[in-house]
């Protein structure tokens, strides 16, 4: 069977929201880690970001990123209109089993999506950040964290983004027959959300400044 012919079936296509999942979970995890380089000071997250810079790795990430993002919404919405149209005349009752989860997913992702596009106006382009000096992130953070509401908005998303990982790794994990799938799911999620939360929560309670 040739690639696309693989991608029309349905493990095809779930093999492509894995490895696209898996792609973006990296990145997510390396954000996390690289937005705790403000614990050590505004030189150390600010060098980061220059850093990366001076490496060339924000033209490529983009890409990759983005086109992770369009493969794993399209086989997203593909295996959801398969699964609704195998349901099909059988299925009168709305909530079948595995429905929560579903629904789960699909507004996080919403939630998730929302959130990205708000980011980036806030802390790349700098238009909804209260600073927004293109380079000066220590700054751009501190600006934003002093405001409950734009705590709040982080705090939402991240929690979205965290039951999202969650039943995520959980569905990967156990397809490949991993006995500890709840636990890898609920752990990753765990510390990605603590990981992430910790700046906003740190400079509104002003431990970062
Ligand atoms: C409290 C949580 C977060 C903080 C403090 C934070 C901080 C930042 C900062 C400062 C930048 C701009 C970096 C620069 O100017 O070079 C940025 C960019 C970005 N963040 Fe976050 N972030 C958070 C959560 C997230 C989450 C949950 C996601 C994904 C779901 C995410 C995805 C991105 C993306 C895609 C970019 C754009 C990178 C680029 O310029 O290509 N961030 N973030």
């Amino acid at each position: 069977m040739d690639t696309i012919g693989l991608y029309r079936t349905t493990i095809g296509k779930k093999a492509v929201m894995a490895v696209t999942g898996a792609v973006l979970l990296l990145y997510v995890v390396a954000h996390m880690l690289g937005n705790l380089t403000i614990f050590s000071g505004a030189d150390a997250i600010d060098g980061y970001g220059r850093w990366l810079r001076e490496i060339g790795a924000i033209w490529p990430t983009r890409v990759a990123l983005l086109g992770a993002v369009a493969l794993h919404f399209v086989a997203a919405y593909q295996l959801t209109a398969r699964a609704r149209k195998a349901r099909g005349r059988y299925e009168h009752r709305r909530r079948v089993q595995g429905s929560y989860a579903a629904r789960t997913m699909r507004w996080g992702g919403v939630i998730i999506g929302l959130f990205v596009v708000y980011h980036l106006l806030d802390l790349t382009v700098g238009w909804l950040n209260p600073h927004g000096v293109s380079g000066e992130i220590h700054a751009n953070v501190v600006a934003d964290f002093q405001h409950w509401y734009v705590v709040l908005a982080y705090t939402v998303a991240v929690l979205a983004l965290g039951f999202h990982i969650r039943h995520g790794l959980w569905s990967a994990t156990q397809t490949l027959g991993v006995t500890t799938s709840r636990v890898i799911g609920l752990g990753a999620a765990v510390l990605i959300c603590a990981g992430f939360l910790s700046v906003p929560f740190a400079v509104f309670t002003g431990l970062v400044s």
